[in-house]
């Protein structure tokens, strides 16, 4: 794989190329788009396979006999995370946005608190104000660098009113893989509260050289009667496009309760994202992920270096994920004045720390899945953005 292939996606209705100058104001010209989370790669040779053979084919009919793309997520489940996942448990979904959304409507009412551990992906709490419930905002500890739980604190915090929690595992942002404890004691504080866990695990692939991810599913089977878990090939292969995701659910009960909500909506599979998933979960995908996750090692080695010699600034040390978050709160300049000069100065469009809840505001999330080239130009324009702080 070449992965330092610079591969235009302006003019292609990209979220992240072709809406950067509406969002931001940065140009598309010579601007560099670090924000929304899909990667500037091609996908594995058999997922563009996949797609020619539809293509060549030219019929576009409904898709139906799902066999196959089963088999390749248990295969995938079993090989990668070490779980068994029977067939009959998975739902497929337009993606884990709706997946999110479907959990709240089959499992919770309207005026219920959904639990959120802050700063995290920011459509969780668009999709829970939007459905009519309660953002309950639980802030992780920042502990010198690295986002900690704070169960105590949480603790004291719940009403009664709360029915869901929504576990980003791993987190974006600040990129931690959860430990196994962190994962029982999140289990425990569902039980302890009489929650439904809704564990978001998009992520799972995207885990660096030395880290190992846990399925919660796997970490806390004592709760399997509560727990919703969500997967799905997109982040991981880069097809977001193709809107696919799985809704992963043991528990008969609770897999009622999710089909209903399915019907009434009427979901029904997306041949493409069916075809190119399953095309994915295969050997060649693995072995391609085992590659980009050493190029994109690289890219985060280069990037932290680059952002630890602008005093004030400070990255993460991500365990996971391309999304880096860097504090910009040692500068001592407001989000106004860090933003600006990131956008305006060094032309970058970057996700805003505010956008992911309380703990988020001195914040920005720099996309780093693009060629290497674009990774070093970014950082040469922080620091020249950022001299005068020399
Ligand atoms: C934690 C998390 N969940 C879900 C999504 C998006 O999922 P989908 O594109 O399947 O709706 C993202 C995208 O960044 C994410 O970070």
């Amino acid at each position: 794989m070449d992965f330092d292939r610079i591969i235009d996606r302006r003019g292609t209705h990209s979220v992240k190329w072709d809406m950067m100058q509406a969002a931001y104001g940065v140009s598309p010209e010579d601007g560099i788009a670090m924000w929304v989370a899909d990667m500037d790669f091609a996908p594995p040779a058999s997922v563009q396979r996949a797609v020619e053979a539809m293509a060549a084919h030219g019929v576009y009919g409904y898709f139906g006999d799902d066999r196959a793309y089963l088999d390749a997520i248990g295969w995938w489940m079993r090989e990668r995370h070490g779980w068994t996942v029977d067939p009959s448990w998975i739902f497929t979904t337009h993606g884990l946005v709706n997946g999110t959304s479907m959990c709240i409507d089959a499992f919770t009412k309207p005026g219920d608190g959904v639990v959120l551990t802050t700063p995290v992906y920011h459509a969780f709490a668009r999709v829970i104000k939007a459905s009519d419930r309660q953002v309950v905002e639980c802030r992780l500890k920042n502990g010198a660098g690295r986002y900690e739980m704070d169960f105590d604190a949480w603790d004291a915090q719940m009403t009664g009113r709360e029915t869901m929690f929504i576990l980003c595992s791993p987190h974006n942002p600040g990129g931690r893989v959860w430990t196994e404890a962190e994962l029982k004691g999140v289990a425990d504080f569902c039980r302890r509260h009489d929650l439904i866990l809704v564990s978001d695990e998009i992520h799972h692939d995207l885990v660096y050289p030395g880290r190992r991810h846990t399925v919660m599913a796997k970490a806390a089977p004592e709760i399997i009667d509560r727990l919703v878990m969500m997967t799905a090939t997109t982040k991981t292969f880069n097809i977001a496009g193709c809107h696919s995701g799985n809704v992963i659910i043991p528990d008969e009960a609770l897999r009622k309760a999710f089909g209903k909500r399915m019907m009434a909506m009427g979901i029904s599979p997306n041949s493409f994202g069916m075809n190119m998933a399953e095309a994915a979960y295969s050997p060649g995908g693995a072995a391609w992920v085992d590659q980009l996750m050493t190029y994109l090692d690289g890219n985060r080695k280069i990037f932290d270096a680059g952002i630890a010699a602008i005093p004030g600034l400070a990255s993460m040390r991500l365990e996971a994920t391309y999304l880096a978050w860097v504090d910009c709160s040692g500068t001592g300049m407001g989000a106004e004045e860090f933003t600006a000069r990131v956008e305006k100065d060094a032309r970058i469009a970057v996700n805003h720390g505010a956008t992911f809840g309380s703990g988020g505001e001195s914040f920005l999330r720099f996309n780093i899945a693009t060629p290497r080239a674009r990774v070093e130009e970014a950082v040469a324009r922080l620091q020249t953005a950022f001299a005068d702080l020399q």
